[in-house]
């Protein structure tokens, strides 16, 4: 179903259809950690990984998942390819197309990936743009299902720089699976484009709004946050840190939250900016958990789109 299919925002998979990735992902994980590591599904088959922007996670999850997988992996940065000197991408993707059998980018600009996309002739997967970080919320909602022992109906609020690639991934997510997810943070960084990332949700009864108030933190299952500085936006350092500085995750918020609310992170996390070490180092963080399943996830992934 979803072979030979492209994972740019995950706004183009049906909700059932994401549920099957995060089915799979916990069946290879299950088989993971009884011993059955490798999963040779595509013996001999190639995945390229292209880089304009640093990543341990996602770099290293996505190659052990295709060496698992049964894959050979190219781990290479855009500056290293013809394309640092000028060649555009789409006689990039053209060519990649006659070696490999899936091209996974992670770029500054989302565009890039979506020409990639319209030329290659194999799957292109999303490892990060300036727009979203799909393989990301995967990871994010496959904790959630364990930790809460359900996929639908959570609530989770994102605080912080709630335009960000992370916040608008847990959106889509949060919207193909049914959750209330609440962006809380300073107007000036509020988005402009919520009804698009919720375009499921009149379907699976999703709700996803944006907020300035902390208060609103309450009752959550999950309370998420993200570094206030993101790839590519150093220029913008100084303003964000002024902007954000009112909605660092520290015992209160998560007080204020309740009880039941665990703390997640994507990582790397800048400690003491948006997340205090006692919040993310405590009992109820569980961003370990969210790093290993990009593992799981992204072997799903792989797993199901490769052709
Ligand atoms: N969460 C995440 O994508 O981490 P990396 O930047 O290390 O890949
Ligand atoms: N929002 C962050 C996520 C890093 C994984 C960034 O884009 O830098």
């Amino acid at each position: 179903m979803l072979r030979g299919r492209d994972l740019l925002s995950l706004m183009e998979f049906k909700p059932d259809e994401v549920i099957m990735l995060l089915e799979m992902s916990k069946s290879l994980k299950a088989r993971y950690h009884a011993g059955e590591i490798i999963v040779p599904i595509h013996a001999g088959k190639t995945a390229i990984l292209i880089f304009e922007k640093p990543s341990t996670r996602t770099r290293v999850s996505t190659s052990v998942a295709a060496y698992q997988l049964g894959m050979n992996v190219i781990v290479t940065s855009a500056q290293e390819l013809q394309l640092g000197r000028g060649e555009t991408v789409a006689d990039t993707a053209r060519t990649l197309s006659r070696y490999v059998h899936v091209i996974a980018a992670r770029v500054y600009s989302h565009s890039s990936l979506e020409e990639l996309a319209q030329y290659a002739d194999v799957p292109v997967i999303n490892l990060l743009s300036d727009k979203f970080h799909p393989l990301q919320a995967l990871a994010d909602a496959l904790t959630l299902w364990e930790k809460k022992g359900k996929l639908s109906g959570l609530k989770v609020a994102f605080v912080g720089d709630v335009g960000n690639n992370v916040a608008a991934s847990l959106a889509v997510i949060g919207s193909k699976l049914g959750w209330e997810v609440r962006l809380i943070g300073p107007r000036q960084l509020w988005r402009n484009d919520i009804s698009k990332l919720s375009d499921d949700a009149d379907k699976t009864g999703a709700s996803i709004y944006q907020s300035d108030s902390l208060e609103d933190v309450k009752g959550v299952d999950a309370v998420y946050t993200d570094v206030w500085v993101s790839m590519g936006f150093e220029k913008e350092a100084e303003e964000r840190v002024r902007l954000l500085r009112p909605y660092q995750v520290d015992g209160r918020v998560m007080s204020l939250a309740g009880p039941q609310a665990l703390f997640m992170h994507c990582l790397p996390a800048h400690r003491g900016q948006e997340v205090t070490d006692d919040v993310i180092d405590g009992p109820r963080s569980v961003v370990w958990d969210q790093a290993e399943n990009r593992l799981h996830t992204a072997k799903a992934a792989l797993a199901a789109l490769t052709p």
